[in-house]
């Protein structure tokens, strides 16, 4: 049980990776083992979408840079300012060792009520915590990252996705280049 506590405590979020490969068994596992998660009604909407082939990361980060640019231009960042967001989003796609887009399957739920909706992003990452738990324990490090939800549409285009499947979220893994701190945790609790 302390060790399960102690791998609980010490995640942390990663942001450089080594370049060595991840073997593929440790991926099988991460994902046999992110599907153990809880499920609203059992329903087990997630879906992993393994980013594996350079033309892919390719495609997607086009996808999402051309967003992301959209988006800045709108909200009247500068030039420089864009192209330094879009260089490091678009770098830390290209070069993680692992990355994984995890979706959530709408034609997996039941009634398109927003409970309904929320119970099935809820479920989603549950896995996605799972799937960095697991990682953890691999002696990985990962980093849960939000890119794909500014662009749903635009992720399914450029990786050929059914159009349930929502993009949720994006995670990047690696062996660690870097030792983060650990941040401030806050527990907030009231008792009535
Ligand atoms: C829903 C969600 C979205 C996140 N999005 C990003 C992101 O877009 N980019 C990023 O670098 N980290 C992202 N993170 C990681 C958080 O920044 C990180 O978990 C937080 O700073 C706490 O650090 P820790 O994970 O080491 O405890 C996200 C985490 C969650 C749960």
């Amino acid at each position: 049980m302390d060790t399960l506590l102690d791998l609980l405590r010490s995640r942390r979020t990663v942001r450089t990776f080594r370049p060595e490969p991840i073997p593929p068994q440790v991926v099988a596992q991460m994902l046999e083992v992110a599907v153990y998660a809880p499920s609203a009604h059992n329903l087990q909407p997630w879906r992993f979408v393994l980013l594996e082939s350079e033309a892919a990361r390719h495609h997607l980060a086009e996808a999402l840079s051309t967003a992301l640019r959209r988006d800045m231009q709108a909200q009247g960042a500068s030039e420089s300012a864009i192209e330094a967001r879009v260089q490091r989003s678009r770098r830390r796609l290209l070069e993680a060792p692992l990355a994984i887009l995890l979706c959530r399957d709408r034609s997996a739920c039941r009634e398109k009520t927003p409970e309904e909706e929320i119970m099935g992003i809820q479920s989603v990452a549950a896995a996605g915590l799972q799937l960095l738990l697991t990682a953890h324990a691999f002696g990985l490090g990962g980093n849960w990252i939000c890119w794909p939800l500014y662009a749903p549409a635009e992720t399914r285009q450029a990786l050929d996705l059914p159009t349930d499947w929502q993009p949720e979220a994006l995670f990047f893994f690696g062996y660690p280049a870097e030792t983060p701190p650990i941040p401030e945790r806050a527990v907030i609790v009231v008792r009535r």
